[in-house]
Order: C-alpha cells, then sequence, then structure tokens
C-alpha cells in the first residue's frame, strides 16, 4: 500500500480543517513546482498556541501533513511549533512515498510562517536564521 492508514485517515478526516477570523497570525506557502498551497492560522495567548486552523489547496499527502501538524503544535509554545520539521511529520504520519515528501516540507514551512508574522506582528525578535527555507526535497516535484 502507497500510504499509510494514518495518512489516510489524516486525508479522509483532516483535523483542524478551516479559516479563523481572528487569527493572531497567518502563515501562507506555495509550492512553486506542483502549485500547491497551504495556509495556517494560529491563535496564541501567552506564547501558547491555543488554536489552529488550515486550509491547504493541494494533493492529499498535503492535506494529511497539514493536519498532521497542526495537531503537533496544538496547545504548545510558539519557540516548539518552530522546532516543527517535516521529517517529524512524516514520522508521525508513518511515512510517507519518496516523491511526496515534498508535501510535508510545505507543512514544516506553513507553520514556520505563521510564527514569523507572529513574531513581527507583535515587534518579537528573532534570528532570521530560523527561517531560512527548508531544504528542498530531492524528489524534483
Ligand atoms: Fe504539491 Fe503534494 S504538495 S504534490
Amino acid at each position: 500500500m502507497l500510504y499509510s492508514e494514518k495518512v489516510m485517515d489524516h486525508f479522509r478526516n483532516p483535523r483542524n480543517l478551516g479559516t479563523m477570523d481572528d487569527a493572531d497570525a497567518v502563515g501562507e506557502v506555495g509550492n512553486a513546482k506542483c502549485g500547491d498551497i497551504m495556509r495556517i492560522y494560529l491563535k496564541i495567548k501567552d506564547d501558547i498556541i491555543t488554536d489552529v486552523k488550515f486550509i491547504t489547496f493541494g494533493c492529499g499527502s498535503a492535506i494529511a501533513s497539514s493536519s498532521m501538524a497542526t495537531e503537533m503544535i496544538k496547545g504548545k509554545p510558539v519557540s516548539e511549533a518552530l522546532q516543527l520539521s517535516n521529517k517529524a511529520v512524516v514520522e508521525a504520519l508513518e511515512g510517507l512515498p519518496t516523491h511526496k515528501l515534498h508535501c510535508s516540507v510545505l507543512a514544516e514551512e506553513a507553520v514556520k510562517a505563521a510564527v514569523k508574522d507572529y513574531y513581527d506582528k507583535n515587534g518579537i525578535a528573532y534570528d532570521k536564521e530560523q527561517f531560512k527555507q527548508a531544504p528542498t526535497c530531492a524528489c524534483g516535484e
């Protein structure tokens, strides 16, 4: 089977799907090659991510990755969300086919973009190095 049960579950029943009117931060990223777009909304209180929503115009793996990523950062401090790697998302999904790894990179980048938006909006200083683009995967997509 190409996709794990976890991927299929998160694709069929995405967690935290939707938009947020009163978001404290929004991150949007796109993959230039496949054209897929992912947007993540964060509600933050006392440096804790109290709510997360996402919308993804993209493939099933991108939807599953963003769903899993939102679950992984909900209730966590902002600084912890920033540490979320696409590798951790893939592990939590019990794997993705190699040519679909870049879809999980999109999830990592969307979370980072949202955190950056939060820092920018609130005048919080940060190390720009933390927001360097994740290495693009070697899948060629
Ligand atoms: Fe574009 Fe998956 S994110 S194919």
